[in-house]
């Protein structure tokens, strides 16, 4: 009997260590294998596959080697901010790809290809949402079909140009924040100052959606966003080591710090979600629009399941806080810092803005042989017309996922611009260090330090 159980224990433990083996070696070698024979026969190189880890060493050495480095504001961007990629197509061609551990990732660098992804997201699905990032970023973003056109129908009201105008003045308080501490520094050293403006263009875009997205409750959104940000540099640590399975629920520090920050974040916005569904729904601000749209379309359908659940909705919010900052801010910052660099450009942004302003508060309202030049004006006949070819710049992606808060940002955007034309004019410090580096955005390494000049 006994010899009997324990050869059938034996048996059982057999099969699952021969099916566990199996599994192991299908993940690591027999499934990438595969898909590299598809890659190869569909005219796509790169380098061989390699056990387990791909590229992944060799990315995160030359990453490691070049982040640290500053360039030249006139240098070519590219081999800075992508460098791994930058030597596969220099290696393979436009049509390549990396090994992100046993995965390939292809790279699509020829327009008609990239024109041809972005209108058919019914066939060119998104890549599954990694479990680290999407704990940050969630929502519309990482929806599909259905989910995603049910949400992106309950939340274009929100985005609305009317209802964007009545953000306006929220936008115009936090712009006026801003400007006030730069005048204070600028002021207590007689008439010129040097300053990073980076935090504050950071700061000033989380405080943007923080009184547009939540009005009254802009405090308890500051506190969301800071909380955010945390997150970002946290999931940046925990990214490189996304290729082993799990490692997201190991007890390191910064997996349990990550935790933590969910679940304060899930919390605050439950209360302020909670909040308005007891009371009357405010309607001019994001959540309010979004929550009043929700309530419509569950009305006129007659059943709950047609409308966001309050979990879609806190991920919806956290999603306006991550996709509506570090965005915004990094369009200003590196608009500023080209703007110092080129005071001829410079001076006649000033002379547009007050043209149409004065120094009233501004309420009322790729590509050809020359690529690298700074050349605002090619912008004159509408992006659309500003490359050769339509697909070259969308820097707010396009088609159907085109990015919900491209008139929102654009806003936001402009009326910092015209506010520091007005107040003040800048240059670069001899302080400033060029590295632009991609961590999620592309942010400027190390700040960027300019010199105010109070007008
Ligand atoms: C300069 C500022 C901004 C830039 C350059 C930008 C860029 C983009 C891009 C490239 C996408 C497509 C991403 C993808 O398909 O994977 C996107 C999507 C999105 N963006 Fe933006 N964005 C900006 C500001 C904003 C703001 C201010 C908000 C909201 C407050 C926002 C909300 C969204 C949302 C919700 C999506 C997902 C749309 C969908 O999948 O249907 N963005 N954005």
């Amino acid at each position: 009997m006994d010899v009997k159980l324990s050869s059938t224990l034996a048996s059982i433990l057999i099969l699952v260590y021969i099916t566990l083996t199996v599994k192991v070696l299908n993940w690591v070698w027999f499934l990438p294998r595969k898909l590299e024979r598809f890659l190869r026969n569909q005219g796509l190189h790169g380098n061989p596959y390699r056990l387990f880890l791909g590229d992944m060493k060799d990315l995160l050495t030359v990453m490691k080697t070049e982040q640290p480095k500053t360039i030249e504001l006139s240098d070519d961007i590219p081999p800075h901010i992508l460098p791994y990629y930058q030597n596969i197509m220099a290696k393979y061609g436009k049509r390549s790809f990396v090994w992100f551990g046993p995965s390939p990732r292809v790279n699509i660098a020829d327009p008609e290809l990239i024109k041809e992804i972005l209108t058919k997201p019914g066939v060119f699905h998104k890549p599954l949402p990694d479990p680290i990032g999407e704990t940050i970023v969630g929502g519309l973003l990482f929806l599909e079909d259905e989910k995603w056109a049910k949400h992106r129908k309950i939340i274009n009201p929100a985005f609305h140009i009317e209802k964007l105008k009545n953000m306006i003045p929220a936008m115009l308080l936090s712009c006026s924040e801003m400007i006030g501490k730069w005048e204070a520094l600028v002021c207590s050293s007689g008439n010129s100052k040097e300053i990073d403006v980076w935090p504050y263009l950071e700061d000033l875009s989380g405080d943007v959606i923080s009184r547009t997205a939540f009005g009254s409750s802009h405090e308890e959104g500051r506190r969301i966003f800071e909380l955010q940000k945390e997150e970002v540099k946290l999931v940046l640590q925990i990214l490189q080591f996304c290729f082993i399975p799990g490692w997201r629920h190991f007890p390191t520090k910064a997996n349990r710090r990550m935790k933590a920050i969910k679940n304060e974040i899930q919390s605050s916005l439950r209360v302020i979600i909670n909040r308005r569904e007891k009371g009357e729904i405010i309607h001019n601000d994001l959540l309010g629009i979004l929550m009043g749209s929700n309530f419509k379309e569950i009305r006129e359908h007659g059943n709950k399941d047609v409308g966001m659940s309050i979990e879609d909705i806190i991920e919806e919010c956290k999603l306006f806080y991550f996709a509506g900052s570090e965005t915004t801010s990094s369009l200003l910052v590196w608009t500023l810092v080209l703007l110092s660099k080129y005071q001829d450009w410079q001076a006649r942004a000033r002379e547009e803005v007050l043209k149409v302003f004065g120094k009233k508060e501004p309420i009322s309202m790729i590509w050809g042989d020359d690529v690298k030049e700074f050349k605002p004006d090619r912008f004159s006949e509408g992006v659309s017309s500003a490359a050769n070819t339509q697909f070259s710049f969308i820097p707010f992606s396009s088609g159907p996922r085109v990015c919900i808060g491209q008139n929102f940002a654009m806003i936001e955007a402009k009326m910092a611009l015209a506010m520091i034309l007005q107040h003040f004019s800048f240059e670069l410090s001899s302080n400033y260090l060029h590295a632009p580096f991609p961590i999620m955005t592309m942010q400027p390494q190390f700040g960027a330090s300019l010199i105010l000049h109070k007008l």
